[in-house]
């Protein structure tokens, strides 16, 4: 039994059998909030009052008789809601003696279920972010109660085969060859990361360089040629790997920003030596593909590494309707991919494919240390093992992130993500068709996938004005709360881009989306009384 003294000081070894009574106060919570998704707004500013709390613990809460805190985790509460902390606490340092762990994790949920953006309800159409099915929510806990280490298969056999398994099924999922090997990564940023690292290494071997063990001093700049859709994400990665951001050569036949292919053929005849192309797979403003069959025939002719982004366009392999777009990715040397956005896994979840995986390890690996297992240990025995994944890619320790993506896939199969995104191209159609039948709206763009650009264009406004409307609206929409949706300039014109990968939107939802922005617009912008 811990000592008085013990207990005061809070030595976490003294709440070893609290933890259940912890989980069970955020499954209490996980309920209500899951179920109030449907109706509250996606975002309330006022919330964010209630930010000021998170580092003004002030005295201990005082638990209610059932354990929780007075105010309780009650799902729409807001700031003065009777909360704990309506009273005064002291400022922003860290805490000498913490709350203990029921009035802390209640803490969390009271001003976590309120100030969150809701970006998991069905309303949130801006960025490309989905939600997450319940089998990957609960597949994500189930990671956190676990706590595997996914580095090595020694640190943990269940996570590593899990990995396996997940990429192997999330291969068979988008019809790749089999050939194709990979790494679970944090996002679709560091699937490009991955890529392009082991890119930069095949195009450094061209040229005698080992750059894993080098670096990039002895060599010439890298060329990496993309159209205009190429993703900041993408340049993003260029700029970590030590080659700039400003390194990609852009050529585009419009503002749009669609691929100038004869112009990218010119300056890979022109190049002196091997080069990187990147194809973009679904980008951002309006979903459109580059056609990757046509730059994988460049990248062949040229020899030339053929990356795809293909971070939420990879999907248009489920649908008959849409595989066409993707038609040449299997010719592909590094794909970057996103489970979060419309696998609708939690956060943090990429996916990197590889045509050959092999290549990984070699820019990846950690050579030389003898306590890590794998080949470049003195310790190792030379017989090639299973896959060890923290030498597929940038991290070394990692959470065991295959496991909602193993959830999600065993418990719907191919059918269901399949639905999921069909419903969801219905949806983006029907977007599309409400959006012209509006005499205020104007489409901007074709729809290919789950993307629509458009932009309000009233009659009665000028068009020099409508950029500033649309910056205006876009704002509007963004206080209100109802639908969350993101603006852009498409073919140089301030527009809105709602974007559907959420698996709990449906129809009523994208109603409301042009209701809202109508009548923002009407707020905004009143007609002019007739005679008036
Ligand atoms: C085409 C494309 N690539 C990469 C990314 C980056 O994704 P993440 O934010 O998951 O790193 C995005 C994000 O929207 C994207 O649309």
């Amino acid at each position: 039994m811990p000592g008085a003294e013990e207990e005061r000081v809070g030595d976490p070894l003294h709440d070893r059998d609290s933890a259940a009574a912890v989980l069970r106060q955020v499954y209490a919570a996980a309920g209500p909030y899951l179920d109030s998704l449907a109706d509250r707004p996606v975002h309330d500013a006022a919330t964010e009052a209630l930010l000021a709390e998170l580092s003004k613990l002030g005295a201990p809460d005082q638990p209610t008789a059932d354990g929780g805190l007075p105010g309780g985790t009650t799902p729409g509460g807001g700031p003065g809601d009777g909360g704990p902390a309506d009273g005064a606490g002291l400022e922003g340092g860290l805490p000498e003696r913490g709350v203990g762990s029921v009035a802390a994790v209640d803490r969390l949920l009271r001003i976590g279920t309120t100030a969150a953006t809701h970006s998991s309800g069905p309303r949130f159409f801006h960025f490309v972010i989905g939600g997450a099915t319940p089998a990957a929510l609960a597949g994500d806990w189930t990671a956190a109660l676990l706590d595997q280490n996914a580095a090595f298969r020694a640190s943990s056999p269940l996570a590593a085969e899990l990995e396996a398994v997940a990429l192997r099924w999330l291969r068979e999922l988008f019809g790749l060859p089999d050939r194709y090997g990979g790494a679970l990564v944090a996002s679709a940023t560091f699937a490009n990361f991955t890529s392009l690292a082991v890119a930069t290494h095949w195009w450094a071997e061209q040229h005698g360089v080992d750059v894993a063990a080098d670096g990039l001093v002895t060599l010439p700049r890298m060329p990496v040629l993309s159209g205009g859709y190429v993703h900041a994400s993408a340049r993003k990665a260029l700029q970590m790997l030590g080659h700039g951001r400003d390194t990609v050569e852009v050529y585009a036949r419009d503002r749009v920003g669609r691929v100038d292919l004869p112009a990218i053929e010119r300056r890979l005849a022109e190049l002196d030596g091997p080069a990187v192309l990147i194809a973009n797979a679904g980008e951002v403003n309006a979903g459109d593909f580059d056609p990757i069959e046509a730059l994988a025939d460049l990248a062949e002719r040229y020899g030339a590494w053929l990356h795809v982004d293909a971070a939420f366009g990879i999907f248009a392999a489920l649908s008959p309707r849409t595989a066409g777009l993707l038609r040449g990715i299997e010719r592909a040397d590094s794909i970057a991919c996103d489970g979060h956005k419309w696998l609708n896994v939690p956060y943090e979840s990429g996916f990197a494919f590889l045509r050959e995986p092999a290549r990984l390890p070699v820019a990846f690996g950690m050579p030389g240390t003898a306590y890590l297992p794998g080949p470049g240990s003195p310790l190792w025995s030379g017989q090639p093992g299973p896959v060890d994944y923290a030498l597929y890619g940038p991290e070394s320790s990692r959470r065991a992130r295959s496991m909602p993506i193993w959830a999600t896939l065993a418990a719907y199969g191919r059918e269901g993500h399949r639905a999921m995104v069909e419903r969801q191209l219905d949806l983006a159609q029907r977007l599309a068709r409400l959006v012209d039948e509006a005499p205020d709206l104007e489409r901007l763009a074709e729809v290919p996938l789950c993307i629509v650009c458009f932009r309000a264009a009233p009659g009665h406004v000028p068009p020099d004005e409508l950029d500033d409307l649309n910056r205006r609206l876009g704002a509007a929409l963004l206080d209100d709360g109802r639908v969350f949706v993101g603006t852009t300039v498409y073919d140089g014109r301030v527009a809105l881009r709602p974007a559907i990968v959420n698996w709990r939107t449906t129809e009523a939802e994208i109603d409301l989306l042009v209701e809202v922005v109508r009548e923002l617009l009407a707020q905004l912008a009143p007609a002019p009384r007739p005679g008036g």
